[in-house]
């Protein structure tokens, strides 16, 4: 398990200027990205920003930075790091609950997960990637098919929309992926088999 340094909480970046600057950018400096660059892009994406200890289970932690429908939270957030300082190259889940990284596996799987993308060559020249899955009947417990339909994909769009916003305040540059094999980038990842794999969001410097 990996502390993740506390984000911040400020910036010199406005909403305003952050929404007109952002872009999806498909090619990245190649230099490695900071534990801290990585660290807030994930509090951006789901980290807790009221806790709520004594709350129902489902919380998971408390509030967080995208709104969630039913506050029922389904998304499971993976980073795919390759090149990031402070952290051997493998697959880790980030944990909201503590702001903190589990080690899934070792190794640097950016190739496979590009393989899995169709061959999205900025899967593999990013220093790292984020990857979306989804607990679907988190949300259909409650919801039914409306959950399924409309609510998770909702609620991956307010928080990958964070990402692109972060990013322009970080001169990070990034890019959703919709586009892969889900069978494929379930195995590079080692997914649990409730888990199906919605987006990837490689993350890299901004060239100028
Ligand atoms: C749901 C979704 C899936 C996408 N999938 C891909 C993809 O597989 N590959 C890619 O290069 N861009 C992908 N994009 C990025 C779009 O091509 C991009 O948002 C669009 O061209 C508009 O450009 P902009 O984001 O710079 O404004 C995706 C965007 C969304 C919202």
């Amino acid at each position: 398990m990996i502390s993740l340094p506390t984000p911040n909480y400020n910036s010199k970046t406005s909403i305003e200027n952050a929404l007109y600057k952002r872009r999806s950018i498909r090619s990245y400096k190649n230099e490695p990205l900071a534990i801290e660059e990585v660290s807030q892009l994930l509090w951006a994406a789901y980290g807790i920003t009221r806790k709520i200890e004594k709350g129902p289970a489902y919380i998971r932690g408390g509030l967080r930075t995208a709104p969630s429908a039913g506050a029922l939270y389904p998304l499971e957030i993976y980073l795919i790091a390759g090149n990031v300082t402070s952290l051997e190259p493998g697959i880790y889940k980030y944990r909201p609950q503590d702001h903190k990284l589990e080690m899934i596996l070792k190794g640097d799987k950016r190739n496979e997960l590009c393989v899995a993308g169709f061959n999205q060559k900025m899967i593999k020249n990013a220093p790292a990637n984020i990857v979306y899955s989804a607990i679907y009947k988190r949300t259909c417990k409650k919801y039914g098919i409306r959950g399924r339909e409309r609510y998770v994909c909702m609620d991956l769009g307010h928080s990958a929309e964070n990402i692109y916003l972060q990013a322009v305040s970080l001169n990070i540059g990034t890019c959703g992926i919709g586009s892969f094999s889900d069978i494929k980038v379930k195995e590079v990842l080692n997914m649990p088999k409730e888990e199906e794999p919605l987006y990837i969001m490689p993350i890299g410097k901004l060239k100028n």
